[in-house]
This record gives C-alpha cells, structure tokens and sequence, in this order.
C-alpha cells in the first residue's frame, strides 16, 4: 500500500488491509501525535486529515488511505529555513555568554527556543500561546479538528469552532483555553501565520 503521510510518499508493508491507520501511523511509522483513546470512533484522539478532512484514524482501515495523502500532527509544522537556525543559534549565544571569553558556547540546551526553531502551523501555536492544553491527550484532535474548519474557513466563527469540536472530548475541562485557542490562531492565519 502507497499513500502520501505527512507530504512523503511511503510504502506500507506486511499490514494487513484491516489494520486500523492508527496502529500504522503509530507503531510501524513511529508517529505519536494521533492518540489511541476509545478505538471506537469516539473520542476524536486520533485525529488526522485525509485528503485534507478530519477523519478518525482509529476506524479507518489502512487500505482506505491507498493514494490518498494523510497528515498527522507532526505534518503541520514545518523545519526551520537555514535563515532561522542561523538566528536561533544567533539568539542562544546571546542569551548564554561564553564562560571563557573567544570560546563557543556550546550546543543549545533544553530551553533553546524551539518555538523559532520549527515553524508552526498557527493553530499548534495558538495552543501554545494560550496554555490549552491539561493533560494534552485530546489536544492531537482538537488541533487536527481546526485545522481543517480554518483550512476550508479562515474566518470561521466561535460557533463553527464549537460545531467542529463538537465531537472531540475533552475530559480535563479546558473546553475555554481551546476557544481561546481558536480565536487567536483565526487571528495568527489572518496576518499570515505563526507569530
Ligand atoms: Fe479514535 Fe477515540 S481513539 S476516536
């Protein structure tokens, strides 16, 4: 089986057609941004797009997605252009002097600043801007979810947003940060991106 994941042409082996998309994108392509949650089409954990719509991974049988172009959390980002590692290497010698004056300053350390280091898509920023996520388990769904409404509809209401995320459950309460979230990645996507 052949398919496009994540802007990649790949080639499933050995799965039987039956296997769930999930089960592929998680054990055989090492991908941990769609979630296993109830396996029953239910809870929106497992997220992705296909062909551009949100689908849930967990009850899409593998052979479905033959030729057809999916796309996981990990595809809405982007790497870096060779400009910003520059500035990130750039802003890390700045903000961590070396101990010995002539010498480097070594490797970033965890806190580098990532956020510059990958180009986000603005809805995975969003996110980030406004705290949304608790636990974090339903969080691959609801920015999937989003993704594709503000894909079809950058100017998507509240109540679009809430229609969209209707069937994403969220156990942890924080169905107000995630609105949040959504208002200002409409924002982010109207000035042209992540900040
Ligand atoms: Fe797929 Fe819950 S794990 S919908």
């Amino acid at each position: 089986m052949k398919f496009t994941l994540n802007q990649q042409e790949v080639e499933i082996q050995g799965v039987s057609p039956e296997t769930p998309l999930l089960y592929v994108l998680r054990n055989d392509m090492q991908l941990n941004g769609p979630k296993f949650g109830c396996g029953l089409g239910e809870c929106g954990a497992c997220a992705v797009l296909i062909d551009g719509k949100v689908a849930r991974s967990c009850s899409v049988p593998v052979s479905v997605v033959q030729g057809m172009k999916v796309t996981t959390l990990e595809g809405l980002s982007q790497d870096a252009t060779q400009a910003e590692h520059a500035r990130v290497a750039r802003d890390w010698e700045a903000a961590h002097p070396a101990a010995v004056p002539g010498m480097p300053a070594g490797k970033p350390a965890a806190d580098a600043p990532v956020k510059a280091v990958y180009r986000l898509h603005p809805v995975q920023q969003a996110f980030i801007d406004e705290q949304a996520a608790q636990c974090g388990y339903c969080t691959n769904g609801m920015v999937m979810a989003l993704v594709a409404l503000f894909d079809h509809k950058p100017t998507a209401t509240d109540e679009e947003v809430t229609q969209a995320l209707s069937g994403h459950l969220c156990r942890c309460g924080t169905h107000v940060e995630i609105m949040r979230a959504a208002a200002r990645a409409r924002v982010l996507i109207a000035q042209g991106g992540a900040a």
